[in-house]
């Protein structure tokens, strides 16, 4: 069956805005999470402290996260890379952190500079210095399916390094379809394979990419395998500077309209986050990408 209730763990303002051409200012991202919360979404990913040369769009995150701290009750997560990263992270008081790791080499030797297991080894200390604090680690794992440079990738490989982040203490796993090729049958193998290798589904969250138009449908075989932490992105937003051919995240009002179709509860007011997107498409310039937000917005 499929579950009550879903976390939606909202991604826009990172993994959406960190792909935008052009820098949103700072006041435009710091309401751009207001209305997420508004609308009732309980994580909203805000930022990351990244080296600002490799993700500029996100340079002004210790300008950000200080203009969040009024918003009460909502998780704001951030990612962090290394323990320059957590450093940052810490002084201004973030309670939870994700990791981002790679299931192939060519990735993680693009985004991070570091093959698979130097990336692990800067991530050790980082998830031990957070749990020593109590900071709740996520732990992303990117082109768990296809990688645009090496292909279809292997399920065993993934899983390899899916129980090395949790091994290092990861409190949860974002399953990433950087370049969004994954289809149903593949999540479910994938998933299968985890759980056959002691990484239970209540540890895993799905985070897909929508290239393909497979998201809703890669989405809803996870919550078919016990899963209910899914990713998404308001409008649509995103894609991944460092992986050709990624667009979009799923969107969140997609996601949304079909939870809500099939009597999930997601405590998200489909009507406050479709106005959010179309007030930040006015900010971008350009439409939503997202189908249900067009249908909504009747633009
Ligand atoms: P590097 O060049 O190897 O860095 O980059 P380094 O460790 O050699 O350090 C070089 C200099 O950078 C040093 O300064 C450090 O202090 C500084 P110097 O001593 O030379 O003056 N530095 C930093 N400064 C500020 N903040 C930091 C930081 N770290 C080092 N955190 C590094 C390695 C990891 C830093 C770099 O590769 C990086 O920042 N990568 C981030 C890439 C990124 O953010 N990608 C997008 C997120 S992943 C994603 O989108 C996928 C996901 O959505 C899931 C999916 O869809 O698959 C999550
Ligand atoms: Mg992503």
């Amino acid at each position: 069956g499929l579950p009550p209730r879903v976390r939606i763990h909202e991604v826009g303002p990172r993994d959406g805005l960190q792909n935008e051409k052009e820098v949103v200012p700072t006041e435009v991202k710091a309401e751009f999470v207001h209305r997420l919360a508004g609308a009732g979404l309980t994580t909203v990913e805000a930022t990351s402290f990244v080296h600002p040369k490799w993700v500029p769009q996100l340079a002004d995150a210790e300008d950000l996260f200080p203009r969040l701290s009024d918003i009460g009750g909502v998780d704001l997560p951030v990612l962090v890379p290394n323990e320059r990263g957590l450093d940052r992270a810490v002084a201004l008081g973030a309670r939870r952190i994700a990791v981002f790791a790679s299931a192939t080499e060519t990735f993680a030797a693009r985004n991070l500079n570091r093959t698979v297991d130097e990336s692990l080894a800067m991530f050790e200390p980082v998830v031990a210095r957070a749990k020593d604090d109590k900071v709740h680690v996520r732990g992303y794992l990117s082109m768990c399916f296809g990688d645009p440079w090496e292909g279809a990738v292997p399920v065993h490989q993934v899983v390899r390094v899916a129980r090395r982040l949790m091994e290092l203490g990861c409190d949860e796993l974002s399953l990433g379809d950087t370049i969004g090729v994954a289809t149903p049958g593949h999540v479910q193998a994938l998933l299968a394979l985890l759980n056959e290798e002691g990484v239970p589904t209540s540890a895993i969250g799905v985070h897909f990419h929508d290239t393909y138009g497979q998201a809703l449908a890669n989405t809803l075989a996870a919550l078919q395998h016990g899963v209910t932490t899914v990713d998404a992105s308001a409008g649509g937003l995103g894609g991944c500077p460092y992986a050709k051919s990624a667009t979009g995240n799923l969107a969140t009002e997609d996601l949304v309209w079909m939870l809500h179709g099939l009597g999930i509860e997601t405590g998200v007011d489909l009507g406050r986050l479709t106005a959010t997107s179309v007030w930040m498409a006015e900010r971008l310039g350009r439409p939503s990408p997202s189908r249900t937000v067009r249908a909504l917005a009747g633009t």
